[in-house]
């Protein structure tokens, strides 16, 4: 079977029962800052889950693409990847357990569907705990599609329960479906939860009963009964194939071949520069935080395996894998583009691997202050010098290596505060103007969001300003019109903005504002804006607020894990 049919008879499956088809959302989640990527079919339908109406229905289907960077040691192995494609189907309070295990199993052992012989399927049920009890529903549903007793398996929380990796929203017990292969039992126990190889995991189907309010807390009965499936796509189309792992499927079977290797290295190769791409064309750029700081230590994790086999044709890899998911997913068709931003890093990382490693092979012990000098002057992630000191049998200090980045952090911060301009990129009339307008929008979120809002960047152009800042949400419609309501309102008030130089502490003392944290030298200065505002800036500034006309939010979106970025006009 191909990939494409695949994919085809999934959506037919579920089209024949009701189901909307839905695209695949991007990698990177949209408002939810509490995680970095889109880990499960599920995570983008959360609101749906919760009660409210999808436009499409209460029955939904779909092929989602997802990032899990836990496993990336296993890269490498049969099964795991860090980006997969899981084929989903959702009932929002619709169907639940009898239709939804008639169907898995249909579907997977059904002559017109997998047809995977029934003797190759074990099944796991959620053994119970003081929140669900044991789940004798689907138990007996299994027993009744003709799954025996011994091939169906008790197990706990951390293999039969469904939660979000932020601890919150829908969730619930789950049970899955595992491949038998045909590796001997790895002893007496050897069960579907054992990492022997043996089972192989394809499909879950959760029975999202329940709802967690805030993290830590107890799970409560939600009042939907929701069901949430996710089938593992690349695992199943090896399987199906009577391959013995995914590198062997069409999907990565010409990647390697560019490659030249089929082994462990050949398929980090591979399998990094395929998700690298993914997350590419979903707008990630290699970055030293968040989701910029995975792709950087995806592709560096690529080139250091590639070094080991003297490969650089990442171009034609690129296009190799944009061929064949550019099909499905029109963003990934850009080939062109994704390969410059790809082939940047590449550039910056080569230009330093060989020394670095030169300079790595050297040391017999290692401590976190060295590690922060190979990630400093080498470029090598935190992970990756792990991983190398690891494969040498020694370890470091993580928090020394912490502490170490701290301190080089304020040193070049308070390098550059003599050439700090406040982010503007030219001192004009208009970006002075929205440089002010920048003081008065962070003080009305802090009104509205807490102390804790604190600005992470400012970039102003004659045109617009663009201001992130630490929220932990995405900010309702709401928020955002209460938000630029209030700033108007402090424009409009006709504040004189005036300032004081003094020192450090003495603006720490009348509360104001520091926007960069240790970045100021001694005496710094602080602008007033009437009483309302009172922060540390470099300027410029206008003279009244009564120049700055209409404030208006133009977007408001996310700039990494809890980070919120506003963009807005003045007119
Ligand atoms: N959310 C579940 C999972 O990811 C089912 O899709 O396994």
């Amino acid at each position: 079977m191909t990939y494409k049919q695949l994919k085809e008879l999934w959506f037919k499956f579920y089209r024949e029962r009701g189901h909307a088809i839905i695209p695949s959302a991007s990698v990177v989640p949209d408002g939810d800052a509490s995680v970095l990527f889109i880990n499960s079919g599920m995570h983008p339908l959360v609101p749906y889950l919760m009660g409210e109406a999808h436009p499409l229905g209460v029955r939904l289907a779909n092929v989602q693409k997802c990032i899990r960077t836990g496993d990336i040691d296993d890269v490498g192995d049969a099964t795991h990847t860090t980006f997969f494609e899981m084929m989903g189907n959702w009932s929002m309070g619709d169907y639940f357990k009898e239709d939804k295990i008639k169907w898995s199993w249909e579907f997977v052992t059904g002559k017109d569907w997998l047809n995977i012989s029934p003797k190759k399927i074990a099944v796991t049920v959620f053994k119970g705990d003081e929140i669900a009890p044991r789940d004798e529903e689907s138990v007996k549903l299994w027993l009744s599609v003709g799954v025996p007793k011994e091939r169906i398996y008790f197990l706990g929380k951390a293999d039969n329960w469904w939660q979000l990796p932020n601890g919150t929203g829908p969730c619930g017990p789950c049970t899955e479906m595992h491949f038998i292969t045909d590796k001997k039992p790895c002893g007496e126990k050897c069960d579907p939860a054992c990492d022997c190889g043996r089972f192989v995991e394809i499909a879950n189907d959760v029975f999202m009963e329940y709802i967690i309010d805030s993290p830590g807390a107890k799970p409560r009965k939600a009042k939907q009964q929701n069901v949430d499936t996710g089938y593992g796509l690349e695992r199943i189309l090896y399987l199906i194939n009577g391959y013995e792992h995914v590198y062997q499927s069409e999907l990565f079977n010409g990647a390697l071949k560019i490659i030249g290797s089929t082994c462990k290295s050949g398929r980090v190769i591979a399998e990094h520069t395929r998700a690298s791409i993914v997350l590419i064309a979903d707008g990630v750029t290699p970055n030293n935080t968040g989701q910029g700081y995975i792709l950087r230590r995806l592709i560096r994790r690529a080139v250091r395996y590639a070094h080991q086999l003297n490969f650089k044709d990442y171009p034609a890899l690129i296009n190799n894998f944009s061929g064949i998911l550019g099909e499905f997913y029109p963003e990934i068709q850009a080939s062109e583009k994704i390969t410059k931003v790809f082939m940047d890093e590449v550039s910056k990382f080569e230009k330093t691997l060989e020394r670095g490693l030169k300079e790595f092979n050297k040391l017999k012990t290692l401590d976190g202050k060295t590690a922060f000098k190979l990630y400093e002057t080498y470029g090598f992630p935190l992970e990756f010098t792990q991983e190398l000191a690891a494969e040498k049998g020694m370890t470091f200090s993580i928090d020394e290596y912490n502490a170490e980045k701290d301190k080089h952090t304020k040193m070049s911060q308070t390098a550059s505060a003599g050439a700090f301009k406040g982010g503007l990129a030219d001192t004009s009339g208009e970006t002075t103007k929205l440089h002010t307008a920048n003081h008065l929008l962070l003080e009305v979120l802090r009104r509205n969001f807490g102390k804790t809002v604190m600005q992470k960047g400012s970039n102003i152009t004659p045109e617009r300003l663009r201001f992130d800042f630490t929220l932990d949400h995405k900010m309702t419609e709401d928020e955002i019109k209460k938000v630029e309501k209030e700033t108007n309102e402090l424009i409009q008030k006709n504040l004189s903005v005036t300032y004081k130089e003094m020192s450090l502490k003495d603006a720490e003392k009348i509360n104001a504002i520091g926007a960069f944290g240790a970045k100021y030298g001694d005496v710094v200065k602080v602008f007033f804006i009437g009483e309302d505002s009172i922060e540390i800036c470099g300027g410029p500034h206008v003279q009244n607020t009564s120049e700055l006309g209409i404030f208006k939010i133009q977007k408001e979106e996310s700039a990494g894990a809890g980070i919120r970025r506003i963009k807005a006009t003045l007119s």
